[in-house]
């Protein structure tokens, strides 16, 4: 598809549009070797745009694993919360404003949150009709029962929910602590479900979404790019 050169620009580099057209008007920017100052020509994605004989490289949709710490939110605002995106920002990545969050962890949660700008990826995350599994590590405030497991395995109803969750795996790793996976994602759902079965969370950590894990050479606060293969997770 043809795309307006100053939007070509901007899209792939750290340039504003206002930016990209000073270049333009300069007689800085060339595309396939010739110098071009109309800043409304339509050019084929595949032209060779140089910037002062500096080819500019596509930016390509991005895909992020990143390690939530505490007290940050995964949307965008919050007047108590910085967002995770700000940690992003302070690392140098450029081109915010195009990523979200797959998904929403609480802003006392931590582990694993996936960000991109690929819209249909973050889709085949969230949406309820795609049964992508996301594991969480729980601990709790009251012991945890073999009637409470098999409670979360079959379906809780949840406060002001019609049916019940979907069945949950259930893996028990001592009184206080369990490993639960669901492939839904409502509102305060693993708190929710806890309390529905006569418990409540002391903490929680998501670990792994579908096939992917959260690294474990990530420390808290820090993130990567996901690999090819951990992308193709969810194409
Ligand atoms: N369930 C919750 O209750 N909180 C989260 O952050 C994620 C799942």
């Amino acid at each position: 598809m043809p795309i307006r050169l100053d939007k070509f620009i901007c899209e792939n580099t750290e340039l504003t549009r206002k930016q990209a057209k000073v270049r333009l008007h300069r007689g800085e920017v060339t595309v396939d070797g010739e110098v071009v100052k109309n800043s409304a020509l339509k050019i084929a994605e595949t032209a060779d745009v140089c910037i002062d004989g500096e080819s500019i490289s596509l930016i390509g949709a991005r895909y992020i694993m990143l390690y939530k710490p505490a007290e940050f939110i995964c949307s965008n605002i919050d007047e108590v919360y910085p967002s995770v995106l700000n940690i992003l920002i302070d690392d140098g990545v450029s081109k915010i404003d195009k990523l979200h969050t797959a998904g929403r962890l609480d802003a006392d949660t931590t582990g694993l949150v996936l960000i991109t700008d690929d819209g249909q990826w973050s889709h085949n995350i969230t949406s309820p009709n795609k049964d992508c599994q996301k594991r969480y590590r729980v601990e709790t405030e009251k012991v945890i029962t073999d009637s409470m497991i098999e409670q979360l395995e079959q379906g809780v109803q949840l406060h002001n929910e019609d049916g019940l969750t979907k069945p949950a795996t259930v893996e028990k790793i001592d009184d206080y602590e369990l490993l639960l996976t669901i492939s839904e994602g409502k509102y305060h759902q693993v708190k929710r479900m806890l309390a529905a079965v006569g418990n409540r969370v002391e903490s929680l950590h998501r670990e792994q979404i579908g096939q992917v894990e959260l690294d474990q050479d990530l420390e808290i606060g820090e993130w990567r790019y996901l690999t090819d293969d951990e992308i193709a997770c969810f194409k």
